[in-house]
């Protein structure tokens, strides 16, 4: 293999995840099985127009098909679902398919959830192109599709065969898709501290050099490790995984009140910030601390204010619809400092309302 590789070894569903410069046209050398298995690409036009004819010249003694469906998170829909499920059915895909999700977090977690249920159930890899599913989407299993403007309401928990990550792919993001990854590598930040939060204190502070290939896989590499940490410990979400989530409780009450206005990592940047105000409110966080994650947050280029025309109460009604609420109460991830974060139930409505109301644009 002449491309520079990272492996990692997930024991939670006995898989790799690898991350490297040039691998993608080294797939089949790396998975010798793709070979003789009959094989569908999944992938969004878009990204199959970029990267399709790389992977293809890779799988080239394989039996590959490809499906492309149009790019972006209004088809991650029941009507994308049944149109992958009819291609399978019609041109006869048996329960020796593996499928393989070339794209961003999007095409992962549709291709996934097909994966998961087309015949009680295929193999599927990840192949994803984003920096947001590089870092998050790609790995840890959960699959799901949106349910008109709810986020991922019907999906499950299934893990991949293997997880490619190519940095070559990352060459063709737009600057704003590339730079909503960082929504995602900050959240690891902070739920890890220690060393990944010092260097993403050096990495986005102004004037700080780009980071390098190396660098950069590097970086894929530890946030990879820090949610295959939660997974292994959690699967299901039952428990510690829920970490995971910080910020989310905004950035989908976000998403599904405003939909299409904000990529998913730039939802989650906003998030981070308005848990970080809610910590500092609760008198957890020290000032120092919030004022450090907004300087992170608008280095990455990223957005960290809801918006002011957006209606607090709805905001929060919209809440009501997450999934990690237990016994009726909704539950937050708060945080003490980098590395230091916990799942809180007892948020009071006032608190809540203060904040999403501050947090918003003057
Ligand atoms: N399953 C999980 O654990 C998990 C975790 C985080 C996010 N997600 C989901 O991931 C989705 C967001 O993923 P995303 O940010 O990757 O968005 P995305 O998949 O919508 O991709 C963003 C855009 O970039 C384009 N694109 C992708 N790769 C490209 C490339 N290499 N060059 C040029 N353009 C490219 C796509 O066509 C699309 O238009 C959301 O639906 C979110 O809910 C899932």
């Amino acid at each position: 293999v002449k491309a520079e590789l990272r492996t990692l070894q997930v024991r939670e569903g006995s898989y790799s995840i690898y991350v490297g410069h040039g691998i993608l046209s080294e797939l089949q050398v790396l998975q010798p099985e793709l070979r003789s298995a009959r094989i569908l690409v999944v992938s969004d036009t878009l990204v199959a127009s970029l990267w399709l004819p790389t992977l293809l010249e890779g799988l080239s003694s394989a039996d590959v098909g490809v499906l492309t469906i149009n790019p972006g998170e209004t088809n991650k829909n029941q009507q994308t679902l049944y149109d992958i499920y009819d291609h399978l059915l019609q041109n006869h895909y048996h329960r020796d398919t593996i499928l393989i999700a070339l794209g961003g977090g999007v095409i992962g977690d549709i291709t996934g959830f097909t994966a998961a249920t087309y015949q009680r159930g295929i193999q599927f890899i990840q192949v994803p192109t984003t920096l947001l599913a590089q870092v998050d989407a790609a790995i840890g299993g959960k699959t799901a599709i949106n349910y008109g403007v709810h986020k991922n309401m019907i999906g499950a928990f299934y893990q991949p065969a293997a997880v490619w990550s190519d940095l070559r792919c990352l060459q063709t993001l737009p600057t704003r898709v590339y730079q909503a990854g960082w929504g995602e590598i900050i959240k690891y930040g902070l739920l890890a501290g220690g060393d990944l939060w010092e260097s993403l204190s050096h990495y986005l502070s102004p004037n700080a050099a780009p980071l390098n290939d190396t660098g950069l896989i590097d970086l894929i590499y530890q946030c990879a490790a820090i949610k295959v940490g939660f997974v292994e410990a959690d699967v299901r979400e039952e428990a510690s995984r829920v970490l995971l989530n910080l910020g989310h409780t905004f950035a989908h009450a976000l998403e599904a009140l405003c939909p299409e206005k904000w990529l998913h990592g730039e939802a989650v940047a906003i998030g981070l910030y308005s848990a970080a105000l809610l910590s500092y409110q609760l008198r957890l966080l020290p000032s120092s601390f919030l004022e450090k994650i907004k300087t992170m947050i608008i280095t990455a280029g990223l957005p960290y204010q809801i918006p002011a025309s957006l209606d607090p109460t709805a905001l929060i009604t919209q809440m009501q619809y997450d999934k990690k609420i237990q016994s009726g109460r909704l539950r937050f991830i708060l945080l003490r400092r980098p590395g230091d974060c916990f799942v809180e139930s007892m948020v009071p409505k006032d608190v809540l309302y203060d904040v999403v109301s501050s947090a918003t644009c003057p």
